[in-house]
């Protein structure tokens, strides 16, 4: 995988919206795979502006949600869809057309995670997946010991996942949904070109274990190592733990522009 060590996180978000815009100017249909939580703000951020002005047409791109919490009623202002159309869809100037995601509220969950999982076969693929990354590893609510096969399904949440995301829930556990909806790792291994982002040394632990410790359901995260073209950027202090720091800033550094990520 590609370590890109950035100063900040508006740096990462710049970096990577520049990324989603070469992806735009060559494929103006392209599936985006959207993360929600703190993290990818800058992305949406610079990505925005990029649209404003004039820099990027996104007008025929396509979104689809990473994951969704389940149980919560229509039009939570904390489900990942209203997240997502907060965000992304609407400051992107896009309609609900353009946007799939699993259906957090169905009868039937695994209906619903197996008609998701299709639906996005369907659509061509995910050509670009961003991706946070749990204190625990988690990649989309994949959590510890998920399968690296696994696909669109039904998970539980960690104790600590629910604790990290009480403060989008009045700072109370409580109100944090115990279930998501998560595409699976063997899922998002299936994008073209997956994009994790990790930001400040609450992820440095989680980073370090992904890109330099063995490939174990333990992190998923890690199992971005199986992918030909991963991405991961990090900031300075999600970048801290890592052994192969100087290696990762040379490496970058040297890279012939024309690349990209
Ligand atoms: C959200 C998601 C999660 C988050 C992760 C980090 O759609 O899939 O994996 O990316 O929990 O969350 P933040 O960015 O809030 O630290």
């Amino acid at each position: 995988m590609e370590v890109v060590i950035v100063p900040d996180a508006t740096a990462g978000g710049e970096l990577i919206a520049e990324a989603i815009a070469a992806l735009l100017s060559r494929k103006p249909d392209a599936l985006l795979g959207v993360a929600t939580g703190s993290t990818p703000l800058p992305i949406y951020q610079a990505l925005t502006a990029k649209v404003r002005s004039g820099a990027v047409d996104a007008s025929r791109a396509r979104i689809c949600q990473l994951d969704e919490y389940v149980g919560l009623p229509a039009g939570h202002p904390e489900s990942y869809r209203s997240v997502v159309l907060r965000e992304v869809i609407e400051p992107l100037g896009l309609s609900e057309k353009s946007f799939m995601g699993p259906d957090g509220s169905a009868e039937d969950v695994q209906a619903a995670c197996e008609a998701y999982d299709k639906a996005l076969t369907e659509a061509g693929g995910v050509d670009l997946q961003l991706l946070g990354i749990g204190t625990d590893g988690h990649i989309g609510f994949n959590e510890p010991c998920s399968s690296l096969a696994s696909r669109t399904r039904i998970k539980t949440l960690t104790e600590q996942t629910r604790i990290d995301n009480a403060r989008f829930f009045d700072d109370d556990i409580a109100q944090v949904p115990r279930h998501v909806i998560t595409q699976g790792i063997g899922t998002i291994l299936e994008s073209r070109h997956p994009v994790l982002l990790a930001t400040g040394e609450g992820k440095a632990d989680a980073v370090a274990r992904t890109v330099e410790g063995p490939v174990a359901s333990v992190v998923p995260a890690s199992a971005l190592q199986l992918h030909p073209h991963a991405t991961v950027v990090v900031d300075e202090a999600a970048a801290s733990k890592l052994k192969l720091a100087d290696y990762f800033r040379a490496t970058y550094a040297a890279k012939p522009q024309w690349q990209g990520l």
